[in-house]
């Protein structure tokens, strides 16, 4: 099979800057809608976006209902009741205020409410059907509360599939919101906890779509349109990675240790659109592959700042955990780009050989989990070697993700990896 020549670059329609959440009334009416629903993060009730918001809609005369019963870290279930609440009221469009749980569940309930079907039908093959998207969808306007997923530009809705113990997604271009009003007044209430693990998924993001497969080494589609929205590393998509590797480097101990500072909060919400950006278009691998077994497999952890109702490892925490030992296995396949992307993170990498490329990136990483207080590894959010099959099982269907991994991961190499996991230091 020839490999592929190109790489599409698909752009999301962002508007950024500080103050800017009040537009969300004009900007609907721009689309002409005229009765919109409203998918609130519960944690925002009562909170000064949530009044700019509604007061925004008001003067802007749109007519909306809102809906707050997702769930942080979505299921199938909780989909599904934001789908059957979003059928229901004659909405024309949709507005999620939120982290990435609000922003994916928005975006499932406007895909189940405009083209409905069994839940699996659009869940990413071989875990679901993976029917493609048949048509547009009503406008969706996403404003994200952490500086984060990037949900705001990609094309991706994530959830813990219950049944089989393990996160997996739907992931189509139509899926991706019509805008993103990112501004850095909204996540001025996030707690440090949220704020440290939120910012480690947006290095996370940069680092992988970064080190992922090259494109040229992924397998050439039949037509244009089976070319996979995650295309593996490409020269466009870099651009976005580094600079965001950069600006978590600068800023995210900063937003962390002091929410006050608008500019290292600022700075994390660009660095998380940025690494959106590219990551919507490269794709991710390993770590995010490895995370969906570790995060459907929470029993009882429960980390500071997050619901303490289920037991729950938060999306940045399951995935950088696996970070350093997956940056050791892959950096053979480039050293020099692991290189980078740790001195894009701040390691001095003067006298590192490139065969030291890995344990350079590895000891960056580790150095970000450890400044931010985050757990040592899988042993210290519940996980012993016993489980370590079962997250293998969890990580092999994962395709979406794990091919983009630029040397294959077998099922002996997994269990390796999830061994060095458990305990990082
Ligand atoms: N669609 C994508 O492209 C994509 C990418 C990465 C991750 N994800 C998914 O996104 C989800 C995680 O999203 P997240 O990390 O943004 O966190 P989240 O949405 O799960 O929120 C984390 C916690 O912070 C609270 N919170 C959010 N904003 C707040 C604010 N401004 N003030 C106070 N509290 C606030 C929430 O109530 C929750 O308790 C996971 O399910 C993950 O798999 C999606």
């Amino acid at each position: 099979m020839k490999n592929d020549t190109a790489f599409q670059m698909s752009a999301s329609n962002i508007r950024f800057g500080q103050g800017i959440t009040c537009e969300i009334g004009l900007d609907l009416v721009e689309l002409g809608a005229k009765r919109t629903l409203l998918i609130m993060d519960p944690a925002l009730s009562a909170s000064v976006v949530e009044e700019t918001v509604l007061s925004s809609l008001k003067s802007a005369h749109i007519d909306f209902q809102i809906f707050r019963k997702i769930s942080i870290e979505p299921t199938d279930s909780s989909f599904q009741k934001a789908a059957a609440f979003a059928s229901e009221g004659g909405f024309d469009s949709i507005v999620a205020v939120g982290g990435g749980s609000t922003i994916d569940t928005a975006k499932a309930a406007n895909l189940y409410s405009t083209y409905p079907a069994e839940f699996l039908k659009y869940v990413n093959a071989p875990i679901g059907e993976g029917s493609p998207v048949p048509g547009p969808l009503k406008p969706l306007i996403a404003i994200p509360t952490t500086a984060g997923t990037g949900s705001e530009t990609t094309g991706v809705a994530i959830f813990d599939f219950v049944q089989k113990k393990a996160k997996t997604g739907i992931a189509h271009r139509y899926l991706k919101p019509t805008l993103g009003i990112v501004d850095s007044d909204n996540t001025i209430t996030q707690p440090p906890m949220v704020a440290a693990s939120t910012g480690l998924d947006v290095l996370s993001h940069a680092l992988e779509s970064y080190t992922a497969l090259p494109f040229d080494n992924r397998p050439k589609p039949a037509s244009p349109l089976e070319r996979p929205a995650y295309q593996g590393a490409n020269p466009i998509s870099d651009i976005w990675a580094l600079r965001a590797l950069q600006i978590v480097s600068r800023f995210l101990v900063r937003a962390v240790t002091d929410i006050s500072d608008a500019e290292a909060r600022g700075q994390m919400l660009l660095a998380s659109t940025m690494a959106g950006i590219g990551f919507g278009n490269a794709g991710v691998h390993l770590p995010h592959g490895m995370s969906y077994p570790v995060a459907g497999r929470a029993s009882e952890f429960v980390m500071r700042d997050y619901p303490p109702e289920k037991g729950l490892i938060p999306h940045g925490v399951s995935v950088i955990l696996n970070t350093p030992a997956v940056v050791r296995f892959t950096a053979s396949a480039d050293p020099g780009r692991h290189l980078r992307a740790a001195q894009a993170l701040g390691a001095k990498v003067t006298n590192i050989d490139l065969g030291e490329s890995g344990e350079a990136l590895a000891q960056r990483v580790i150095y970000f989990i450890k400044t931010l207080g985050l757990p040592r590894g899988l042993a210290a959010v519940g996980f012993t070697e016993s489980d370590i099959p079962a997250l293998v099982k969890g990580t092999l269907p994962q395709h979406r993700v794990t091919k983009l991994s630029p040397i294959p991961a077998s099922k002996t190499v997994l269990t390796r990896l999830f061994q060095e996991s458990m305990h990082i230091w």
